[in-house]
């Protein structure tokens, strides 16, 4: 079923007999030709060739990247770290301006390497792609990029590369939106023991400030079958948790017919996909609070395989502003369903997203975010700065907030955030936890680090055989954002 790595993980999907799809084996014969190519410029160079895949992003995006390098690990490439290579693919994101201004700086550092080195190859996809003016600026100021595609046709990469391969010129194929959804990829994931597994793509919400529904399309779900296949894939190949990725997961299926018997709900889903043999816990990214069901909420508390961890993006805790980034809730909806998940899922932490400077938000505005920060004691939250994206609805609106007054306000809810946090995060002291192993410490290779169920790190005694298992923890000490243990036998 599977090719190999260095690190022994497979790529799954390297094989004709392991892929259904029509589109998927056209690639594959891609691959192939590639792969003749690639062993030809082996033999002049007298050397491998190196490939490097940059991502920037969301967990969307890095599931992308690891299509990207089962690509080219099939067509000979190894993998590097270091631009210094001879493929090297920025794999972009553009969800605030900071994202793209980072890609722009790295890609203009590259163009180094490839003076020194005839054969390179740089390409360029992802989100960022997706917008006009984005497109226009590499192919006037960045010059020596040499292929450039977007999001909706990744699944074209072997023959995109292929045809890079063989060509001088800059190569752009940029789809405006698709309907299609290619199966059976080959992918060669990160990590042995865990997996994102997407259940759809796009996103109809249509935020006000996201730029997401203009460079991901529409809303289209995989068929239950397609990820309860790539699911049993991945538990065969040693994968025990998954995290089932959409931009709004609570809407899957709603793009299916009534009557199709493919359409069951998202709660029915990641029930489905906890009796997947040897899956042992079952993660999801992300949930919209306006759409999060009593039926989901049920679905957690009856079944322990579902990690206890629920990431609900608040946004803003003002009723005026949500309703003007349409979000669809209001201060009082999503205070409401806090409390019902704290009632009926004690055990779960919550964590969520806020943007802070959001046009016309006053001081008064963050004043009520913070009340629902503390009322709803999230045990943690990523709190971003308000970054305008051309061609959003909010880019438009007047009364941008002045850079000053956000900093003020960012800081100010900043420190309420931490408090909570922190105040949470010491009701598991003391307590036993189940916990995946996922590598050694990054300080002290005496220590193993893993995370638990709520999703956060502990960090504890062992050795590396111990990396992939599901151990239990005994939580002794803790550090805010991770913590110290010790395994119990
Ligand atoms: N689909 C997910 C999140 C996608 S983007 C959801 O609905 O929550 C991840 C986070 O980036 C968002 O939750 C939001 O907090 C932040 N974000 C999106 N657009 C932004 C913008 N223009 N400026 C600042 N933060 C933004
Ligand atoms: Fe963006 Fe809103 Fe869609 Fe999330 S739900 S991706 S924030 S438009
Ligand atoms: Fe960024 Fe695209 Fe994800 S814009 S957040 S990489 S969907």
């Amino acid at each position: 079923m599977s090719s190999e790595n260095a690190n022994n993980i497979s790529i799954l999907n390297a094989n004709r007999q392991d892929v259904a799809d029509e589109e998927s084996v056209r690639q594959l014969e891609y691959i192939e030709k590639a792969k003749a190519q690639v062993s030809f410029m082996e033999k002049e160079l007298g050397r491998k060739l190196k490939a490097c895949v940059v991502t920037f992003g969301c967990q969307m995006n890095a599931r992308d990247s690891e299509k990207l390098l089962a690509t080219l690990k099939l067509v000979g490439y190894e993998e590097t770290e270091s631009e210094d290579a001879d493929f090297v693919i920025y794999n972009t994101c553009t969800v605030r301006d900071n994202a793209d201004q980072r890609v722009l700086g790295r890609l203009g550092q590259c163009s180094n390497f490839k003076k020194n080195n005839p054969y390179m190859k740089i390409a360029i996809c992802g989100c960022m792609m997706q917008e006009k003016s984005a497109v226009d600026k590499i192919k006037k100021s960045y010059r020596f990029v040499d292929l450039i595609f977007g999001t909706h046709n990744i699944y074209k990469f072997a023959e995109l590369l292929y045809q890079s391969l063989n060509s001088d010129k800059m190569i752009i194929d940029i789809w405006k939106e698709t309907d299609k959804i290619v199966e059976d990829l080959p992918v060669l994931r990160k990590y042995s023991f865990k997996s994102g597994v997407n259940i759809m793509f796009g996103c109809n919400n249509f935020c006000t400030y996201c730029i997401v529904p203009y460079v991901r399309g529409r809303e289209r779900s995989r068929s239950p079958k397609d990820i309860i296949r790539e699911c049993e894939k991945l538990a065969k190949d040693g994968v025990k948790e998954i995290m089932l990725l959409g931009q709004n997961v609570n809407s899957y299926g709603n793009d299916f017919e009534d009557g199709n018997p493919d359409k069951i709900s998202f709660a029915q889903l990641i029930d489905e996909v906890t009796k997947v043999e040897g899956i042992e816990r079952v993660r999801f990214m992300t949930p919209h609070p306006k759409d999060f069901s009593d039926e989901l909420i049920d679905v957690i508390a009856n079944n322990k395989k579902i990690a206890r961890h629920i990431h609900l993006p608040l946004q803003s805790g003002n009723t005026e502003i949500l309703r003007r980034m349409n979000r669809k809730y209001t201060k009082d909806d999503f205070l409401n369903l806090v409390n019902k998940i704290r009632t009926k899922l004690p055990d779960v932490a919550i964590t969520t997203d806020i943007i802070v400077g959001f046009p016309g938000e006053t001081k008064e505005d963050v004043d009520d975010t913070i009340d629902v920060v503390k009322k709803s004691a999230f045990d943690n939250a990523f709190t971003f700065i308000y970054s305008k994206r051309s061609g959003t609805p909010a880019a438009t609106f007047e009364d941008q907030v002045p850079e000053n007054v956000v900093k003020e306000n960012f800081d100010r809810l900043l420190k309420v955030v931490q408090e909570t946090a922190k105040e949470q995060s010491l009701k598991y002291e003391g307590q036993v936890q189940e916990v995946l192993v996922e590598s050694v410490n990054d300080h002290d290779d005496s220590l193993m680090t893993g995370r638990m169920s709520n999703n956060t790190l502990v960090h504890f005694p062992g050795g590396v055989d111990l990396i992939g298992e599901m151990v239990k923890v005994k939580i002794t000490e803790c550090h805010g954002f991770y913590f110290f243990g010790e395994k119990v036998e």
